[in-house]
C-alpha cells in the first residue's frame, strides 16, 4: 500500500479504508436494506422465499454472492411494486453510490470533480477493490476526453453482468456529491456477450 499511501497522501491507505468496511458484499447488503426500508422487512423475505436463491438470502457484507440472485430479485420486486427493472436497478445505484460515498469519501475527496472521479474507477478505484477481492466482478471503463464542448465527455462501460442502468445512477450520485450536473446520454449494446454502454456526459447549459 506504500505506492498509493504516496500517490494519494491518505494516511491509513485504500486497502484498510475498504477492509474495514467489508466491501464484497456491499452490493447486495444495501440492496436488501433499500428493499426494507422502502417497502418493508416483509417485502425482502417475499423476494427471498419467490426467488429461493442458492445461497439462502443470507448475505453478509464479507459474503460473496451470485449477481443472478439479485437481478432474480430485482425482476420479482419490479412485478410486485410495478416499477421497471431499469427503473428499479438505477434506484438502487443513486442509493449505494451515496453509501460509497460516505463510507469511501477519500476516493471522491482525492479526485475533487465528477469527471476525475469516473476517470479513476477502472484505474485506481475497481483496482484497490480487486487487490482485496481478486474474485470480485468488476466492469471494464474506458474514457475520452471531451474534444470540443459540443463532444462532452465518453465514458465507455463492459461487463458481463449488463449492470449499465446500476452504474448511470452511481454517475448521478457521483455528480450530486460535487454538487456537478450533466446530461447523460446513452448507447447501449452486446457484443459477444458483453454488455457495453457508453455513456456521453455534458456539463448543463453548454
Ligand atoms: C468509491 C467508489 C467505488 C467503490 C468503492 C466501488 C466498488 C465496487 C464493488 C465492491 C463492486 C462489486 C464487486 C462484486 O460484486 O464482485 C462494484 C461493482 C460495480 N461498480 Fe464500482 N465502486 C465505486 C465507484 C463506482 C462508480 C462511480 C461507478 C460508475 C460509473 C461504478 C460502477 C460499478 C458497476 C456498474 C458495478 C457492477 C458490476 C458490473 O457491472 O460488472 N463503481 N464496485
Amino acid at each position: 500500500m506504500t505506492h498509493n499511501i504516496e500517490l494519494y497522501g491518505n494516511k491509513e491507505g485504500f486497502s484498510s479504508l475498504l477492509q474495514g468496511n467489508a466491501m464484497k458484499g456491499i452490493v447486495f447488503t444495501e440492496f436488501s436494506q433499500m428493499v426494507e426500508a422502502a417497502f418493508g422487512e416483509d417485502m425482502l423475505d417475499d423476494l427471498i422465499d419467490a426467488t429461493n436463491p442458492k445461497s439462502g438470502g443470507a448475505y453478509t457484507s464479507v459474503g460473496t454472492y451470485d449477481h443472478v440472485e439479485l437481478v432474480d430479485m430485482v425482476v420479482e420486486l419490479s412485478a410486485k411494486v410495478d416499477i421497471p427493472v431499469p427503473k428499479l436497478i438505477h434506484t438502487f445505484g443513486v442509493h449505494l453510490g451515496k453509501v460509497f460515498t460516505e463510507k469511501f469519501e477519500s476516493f471522491f475527496k482525492e479526485a475533487g470533480s465528477t469527471l476525475e472521479l469516473l476517470k479513476q474507477i477502472d484505474k485506481h478505484i475497481h483496482v484497490e477493490v480487486r487487490k482485496l477481492y481478486p474474485d470480485a466482478e468488476l466492469p471494464h471503463f474506458s474514457y475520452q476526453d471531451a474534444l470540443t464542448d459540443d463532444d462532452g465527455f465518453k465514458l465507455h462501460y463492459q461487463s458481463t453482468r449488463g449492470f449499465a442502468d446500476l452504474a448511470e445512477g452511481l454517475i448521478a450520485s457521483t455528480s450530486s456529491y460535487y454538487g456537478e450536473s450533466f446530461t447523460v446520454e446513452r448507447k447501449d449494446w452486446v457484443e459477444q456477450d458483453i454488455h457495453n454502454t457508453i455513456f456521453t456526459l455534458r456539463s448543463e447549459g453548454q
